[in-house]
């Protein structure tokens, strides 16, 4: 009889319930499933009500895998229930931002660099989602040739922010729609119905956005290449759930756009739509719900020698994050790594 493993999650905010969900889905291998969060109640998810336990440490004794989808930060879900769940021999594999950058810790895309799973600590981060869906269509090409820049916009559900900012777009919209003047903001620093906000994070260097930094510093780890020029405009649209993101990329040889369709129409998990005649492309509202990365819209530039354009989109909630960090583990027992 093939393994099973006790699992905890922690978290069942916009990702958890999603990982809920694809647990079921997959069949993970799961014998005991525990699930954390501040407080303990019942929560009803795709149907099925879940005992939901108030997070502390002994909670995590006997756990093979914890998935974190809590909250970052000092005193996070992460920081502060990670160490000790990898001191009890638990495989940690973490939604958030705190360890992505730890050279100890690696970041993984199953699809794009599962080799490094091997080299984990007891800790694996999965990356940031506008990094993951760049990188699945960007990664196939770079095998090809080597991108040397890229130049990202990207247009972010507000799913992205998790449960709250759901609400928020929710409860916006009629009050905007009745011609109401007075809209209360609690998530974002403006109103986020009916309008775009240029700003997702705080701003660092060079006037760039911690979320624009992260497809940076991510990217340049994932590829093992500091080489690569990456800027971003990281942008949140007035859309539940969906990212979708405008990519340039120069290649160091030039790659046709026939060729660029025949590699990313053979990338493991990602979709091609590129029909611009008959108006198809990738949109979030064909996206939310669904596993694959999809692409469209691969142009040559014809200005710039090697330069291309691709519009890409995916469930930030699914391949973005918690799809992901399932991906990860399966491919950790696939590989006997557990
Ligand atoms: N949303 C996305 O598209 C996305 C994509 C990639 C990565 N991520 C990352 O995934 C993580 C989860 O994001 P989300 O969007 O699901 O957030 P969310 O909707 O706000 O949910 C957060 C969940 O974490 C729980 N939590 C918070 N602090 C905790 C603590 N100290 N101990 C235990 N549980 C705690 C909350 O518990 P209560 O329910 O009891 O309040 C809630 O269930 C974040 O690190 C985020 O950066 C999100």
């Amino acid at each position: 009889m093939s393994k099973k493993y006790n699992v905890v999650l922690v978290g069942i905010g916009a990702v958890g319930a999603e990982m809920l969900k694809i647990l079921d889905q997959r069949n993970f291998p799961i014998d005991q499933l525990k699930i954390l969060a501040r407080s303990s109640r019942e929560e009803e998810i795709g149907g099925r009500t879940y005992e939901v336990r108030a997070a502390a440490e002994e909670e995590l004794d006997g756990a093979h895998f914890v998935f974190f989808a809590g909250t970052e930060g000092a005193k996070g879900a992460s920081a502060t229930y990670a160490p000790p769940a990898i001191k009890r021999g638990a495989v940690v594999i973490d939604n958030g931002a705190d360890f992505r950058l730890d050279p100890d810790v690696p970041l993984i895309i199953p699809e794009v660099n599962p080799e490094d799973i091997g080299k984990h600590r007891g800790l694996i981060a999965s990356p940031n989602c506008s990094t993951i869906q760049m990188l699945m269509a960007v990664a196939p090409l770079y095998r090809v040739s080597r991108v040397t820049r890229i130049i990202a916009s990207t247009y972010q559900a507000v799913s992205g922010t998790g449960r709250d900012a759901i609400c928020e777009l929710r409860e916006q919209s009629p009050k905007v729609l009745a011609g109401e003047l007075d809209i209360e903001c609690h998530v974002y620093p403006h109103q986020i119905a009916f309008n775009v906000i240029p700003q997702i994070g705080s701003f660092k260097e060079f006037g760039f956005t911690t979320e624009e930094w992260k497809m940076d510093r991510e990217t340049r780890k994932m590829l093992h290449d500091d080489s690569i020029r990456i800027s971003t405009t990281a942008v949140r649209v007035p859309v539940f759930n969906g990212h979708a993101e405008s990519v340039y990329i120069e290649t160091e040889k030039p790659i046709v756009v026939e060729r660029v369709r025949e590699i990313l129409g053979e990338a493991p998990g990602v979709v091609l739509i590129d029909d611009s005649e008959n108006a198809r492309y990738p949109m979030p509202i064909e996206a939310s719900g669904e596993d694959g990365v999809y692409v469209g819209r691969i142009r040559r530039d014809p200005y710039v020698k090697n330069g291309l354009h691709l519009w890409i989109v995916s469930d930030n909630i699914r391949k973005g994050a918690a799809l992901n960090v399932i991906q990860i583990a399966e491919r950790m027992i696939a590989d006997g790594l557990v």
